[in-house]
């Protein structure tokens, strides 16, 4: 995936490159470079590691320049290294890269074929070699880069600077996301409009295939077949302000407590308290008619989409499907006319959950996305946008987008079920109270910190940790075991709590805790039995219940944790925080870099 972003400037742009670049980091942390012209030569900075080592290396070596190109990157082919860190160059050009060249190997080959030496393990120095070798062949910058494009195949943005060429940026976009900025005499480039915020709010988005000539006088931007078009130069809403983590420790955990918040910000958008009805925003289609609805996303949107499945079914009762967009794009599913397929993404940017946006469109579906970035490609590329109101989540593990993302998507099932007239105006006005009550109820889940704290020193001993659930608890168990993983770097599984007796029973002993997801919902007893189970054998039983539930366990719940009681239809939103919170403090108490765990990163923009 990676980050990238490019200055045609005025001054020095070294230290403007880099405050770019501490906005991309959320795009990969495993190593960060720039490239400026000095004296019309390529001059690099590189370091592997977290773009606070590129700084140091700055601060120790300045950089001069008034052009440059900056990268923060996730390692895809090449281990995290400062060789292999970009930009990379030739004494010619010098180019970054977010995004896979698949053919690199042959395209490698070839060049190393007519004596050009690679220095890096990358896919991208190909690119640097091929454009330098039709330079050398005597086509000027443009023709060059132009006719090197045409040799890639894969999915990339890419940002290139030129030996000798102070007013020269080439952009070029196919797959990967990428931004020109218009500034007062000088002009940028970047993966997203947040990078360029500090700088310029006004924004072109190139379209796919497109690439661009950059000065510091415009832009002069081409499609795939080298026509010159004409793209929409857009005011983005983006603030240049530095998201601070306030008196939190962590982005995280700051993020956690903003929940109660922006679950609310995100109902008021949809639901009226006064009529107790549920107000989506205007859509392209009608509701009645969708045959069946699918359901596409990755990583933790991935879970938010299993929840919506019990619930879109349980209360419009239409068929739904969901899919991991990694195995859904390449499924060749069938898809029915007239049907709906909704991309649930936090940064609207994640490739796998775009390009199956693509292929659900050209299977002929009403094309629907939900997303936090209200300016990002999924979003531009759906026929309707719902959105969660989250505000920018920052830390890599996603906390508050998939509360707000289950918050929306529990009034988008109430909408289809009222449209289906599957719902009855009291029960809609039961559901209504319920989501109304969620944000005051999640500020009660929070007050249990402490608890989880103190459980989480527990949990931090263990190797392995099962996560059990049934119903929409099943997801957030497998989400509680993400959370664990993903941070921690405790090994965790999910489970159907009804599957554990085919293979995960045999792991039970008294060194895996066993975290069971039990709301007081209509599967309360079917759970209570399974933690029966798991008690008998020894198992450490962790309970995540109301009051009721837990008294009705008695003492196979010696260690839980007692969560307000409310209609089970929400109570999937309630009980992510708590395994959220238990993630946190275990993640803290190992001592790992909780808001950029190793080899992550938040928004995968590869496949
Ligand atoms: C990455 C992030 C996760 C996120 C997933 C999907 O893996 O680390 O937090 O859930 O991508 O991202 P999206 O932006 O599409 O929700």
């Amino acid at each position: 995936m990676c980050g990238i972003i490019g200055i045609v400037g005025q001054g020095d742009v070294a230290l403007r490159l880099l405050d770019g670049l501490a906005r991309l980091e959320y795009r990969g942390y495993d190593s960060a470079g720039i490239a400026t012209l000095v004296n019309g030569r390529i001059e690099r900075r590189r370091a592997e590691g977290k773009l606070t080592n590129l700084a140091r290396v700055l601060s120790a070596e300045p950089l001069a320049g008034r052009i440059g190109i900056g990268h923060t990157r996730w390692a895809t082919h090449g281990a995290p290294s400062e060789t292999n860190a970009h930009p990379h160059a030739s004494a010619r050009v010098a180019l970054v890269h977010n995004g896979i060249i698949e053919n690199f190997r042959e395209l490698r080959a070839e060049l190393e074929a007519q004596g050009h030496r690679f220095a890096s393990e990358t896919d991208s120095e190909a690119v640097v070699h091929l454009v330098t070798q039709y330079l050398a062949e005597g086509l000027a910058p443009r023709a060059a880069t132009a006719r090197a494009l045409k040799r890639l195949e894969g999915a990339f943005a890419l940002g290139l600077i030129f030996a000798g060429e102070h007013d020269l940026l080439i952009a070029a976009r196919r797959g990967s996301p990428l931004a020109i900025g218009f500034g007062a005499g000088e002009m940028f480039i970047a993966s997203d409009a947040m990078a360029l915020a500090p700088f310029t709010n006004r924004v072109l988005y190139l379209c796919e295939g497109d690439w661009a000539e950059v000065t510091s006088a415009g832009a002069l931007v081409f499609d795939a077949e080298d026509r010159p078009v004409n793209r929409e130069v857009k005011e983005t809403a983006l603030t240049g302000a530095v998201i601070g983590k306030g008196n939190y420790r962590h982005f995280m955990l700051k993020e956690i407590y903003e929940q109660p918040a922006v679950i609310g910000d995100t109902l008021h958008a949809h639901l009226n308290p006064a009529t107790q009805t549920i107000a989506l925003p205007e859509l392209p289609f009608d509701l009645a008619r969708i045959p069946k609805v699918t359901l596409v996303a990755c990583g933790t949107s991935y879970y938010a989409a299993l929840v919506a499945r019990y619930w879109i079914e349980g209360l419009a009762r239409i068929p739904v499907e969901v899919d991991l967009a990694s195995e859904f794009r390449y499924r060749n599913a069938v898809l029915p006319e007239g049907g709906v397929a909704l991309f649930v993404s936090q940064s609207g940017e994640t490739a796998d959950t775009l390009a199956a946006l693509r292929s659900a469109r050209a299977g002929g579906q009403r094309v629907l996305s939900l997303v936090n970035v209200e300016e990002s490609t999924m979003a531009r590329e759906s026929d309707a946008v719902l959105r969660t109101l989250a505000g920018p989540e920052i830390g890599v593990a996603s906390t508050k987008a998939f509360t707000t993302q289950l918050t929306v998507l529990a009034c988008f099932a109430v909408a289809l079920a009222r449209a289906r007239g599957a719902i009855a105006h009291a029960r809609e006005a039961e559901l209504s109270v319920a989501l109304a009550e969620v944000p005051a109820r999640a500020a009660e889940a929070l007050t249990h910190d402490k608890a989880l704290r103190r459980l989480a020193g527990k949990v931090a001993l263990a190797r392995d940790v099962l996560y059990l659930g049934r119903g929409t608890s099943y997801p957030i168990a497998l989400e509680g075991a993400l959370k664990l993983k993903e941070i921690s770097y405790i090994h965790a599984e999910g489970y159907a709590a009804g599957e554990m007796k085919h293979g995960p029973i045999a792991l039970i002993d008294d060194g895996v805790p066993v975290i069971v997801i039990a709301p007081g919902d209509a599967l309360f007893d079917k759970t209570a039995s399974n933690i029966e189970e798991v008690a008998a054998r020894g198992g450490r039983v962790i309970v995540f219940s109301d009051a009721a539930g837990l008294a009705a366990l008695g003492g196979a719940a010696k260690t839980a944790i007692e969560l307000p009681a409310v209609d089970p239809f929400v109570a999937p939103i309630l009980y992510a925080i708590p395994v959220q919170l238990l993630a946190y403090h275990a993640a803290v108490i190992k001592g790992t870099d909780v808001d950029r765990p190793r080899n992550l990163a938040k928004s995968v923009t590869v496949e």
